[in-house]
C-alpha cells in the first residue's frame, strides 16, 4: 500500500498553535534537517515542520546515513527557544520522551529510550533524533529537531548488516499504521510540553518519565565518546540531560554525547 499524507488536514489542524502551524510536505528531499536549516538561516519562523515521504541523503548522528525509504516518518521541526543555553540535549531528550510516551499510551507498545536519542523495542531501533543548532543571517540562534521513525517500511530496505538491529512499528504491531495520526499526535504532544519547557515549568533532565522509559539508567554500559571508550554503570541524568557514568576505574564521568551499548552483566 502506498503511504499518503493528508497534509491539508495538518495545515488547518486545530491542534497546534506553533509547532506544525505551518507544514511543508515533500515527496522527497535531500534531508528534512538540511532543508529546514536552509530555511532557518534566512529567518524562517519557529514552528515550521517539514515532512518528507523519502529522503535521498537522510542523516543520522555522527554523519551516519539514515535509511529513508517510503513508509517511514521523516520530519524536522524548527524551534527558536528563548534561551539556547544547554537546550539542544534537553529538547532532544524531550522529543524522545514524548514519542516514547505516545507509543506506550496510543499503541500499547512498551518501547524504551536508549540515551541519548534512540527509541528501541526489545533492543532493536525504531526511531532516532538528530538535533542541530546554528545561527541565522541576523545572528539569531535556531534549533532543528529531526526525527526518523520506522513505521510501515519493508524490512528488505535495510542492508543485511543492519537488519537485526532495527525494527518497524508494522513489524511489532502486525499492521500498517496511519502516518497522519502518528504525526499529529506527536506534534500536539510536543507543543504542550515544549511550551511548558520554554516557560520554565518542565525540568526535562529530572523528569521521572526519563527514568521510567530508560533502558540505560542503572545498567552496565559501554560508551564511545569523543574522550574515548568507557565501561561503567549509568548512574543518572543531570539537569542538562548529560549522562553520569561510574566507570570501572572508579571515576564518575559526565557525557553529553556518545554511543551507548549494553554490557552483559556476569551471572552472580
Ligand atoms: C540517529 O539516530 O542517528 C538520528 C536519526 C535522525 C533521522 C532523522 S529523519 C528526519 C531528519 N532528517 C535527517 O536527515 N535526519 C533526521
Amino acid at each position: 500500500m502506498t503511504e499518503r499524507f493528508r497534509i491539508e488536514r495538518v495545515q488547518t489542524g486545530p491542534m497546534t498553535k506553533t509547532i506544525g502551524k505551518t507544514m511543508e510536505y515533500y515527496d522527497f528531499v535531500d534531508s528534512t534537517n538540511s532543508l529546514l536549516k536552509r530555511r532557518a538561516r534566512v529567518g524562517e519562523e519557529e514552528g515550521l515542520v517539514v515532512v518528507a515521504k523519502r529522503q535521498l541523503r537522510g542523516r543520522g548522528r555522527e554523519r551516519r546515513e539514515w535509511c529513508s525509504l517510503e513508509g517511514g516518518l521523516y520530519l524536522s521541526i524548527l524551534l527558536r527557544p528563548p534561551s539556547m543555553e544547554d537546550t539542544l540535549p534537553l529538547l532532544t531528550l524531550l522529543a524522545g520522551m514524548i514519542l516514547t510516551q505516545l507509543l506506550h499510551e496510543e499503541y500499547s507498545l512498551p518501547v524504551t529510550m536508549k540515551w541519548p536519542n534512540d527509541i528501541e523495542y526489545c533492543g532493536r531501533k525504531l526511531s532516532g533524533i538528530l538535533s542541530q543548532a546554528g545561527r541565522d543571517m541576523n545572528q539569531n540562534l535556531y534549533l532543528v529537531l529531526g526525527l526518523g521513525l520506522n513505521v510501515n517500511q519493508r524490512r528488505e530496505i535495510w542492508p543485511d548488516t543492519l537488519k537485526g538491529q532495527v525494527t518497524t512499528l508494522k513489524d511489532e504491531l502486525g499492521k500498517e499504521l496511519d502516518l497522519d495520526r502518528l504525526l499529529l499526535s506527536f506534534l500536539s504532544r510536543l507543543e504542550v510540553e515544549y511550551m511548558k519547557f520554554v516557560q520554565g515549568e518542565l525540568d526535562v533532565g529530572y523528569d521521572p518519565r526519563l527514568v521510567e522509559y530508560s533502558s540505560t539508567l542503572g545498567e552496565m554500559i559501554k560508551i564511545e565518546s569523543i574522550d574515548g571508550v568507557f565501561i561503567g554503570e549509568a548512574l543518572g541524568l543531570t539537569s542538562r540531560g548529560s549522562l553520569v557514568v561510574e566507570c570501572t576505574d572508579g571515576i564518575c564521568r559526565e557525557f553529553f554525547v556518545g554511543d551507548v551499548t549494553m554490557v552483559r552483566k556476569k551471572r552472580e
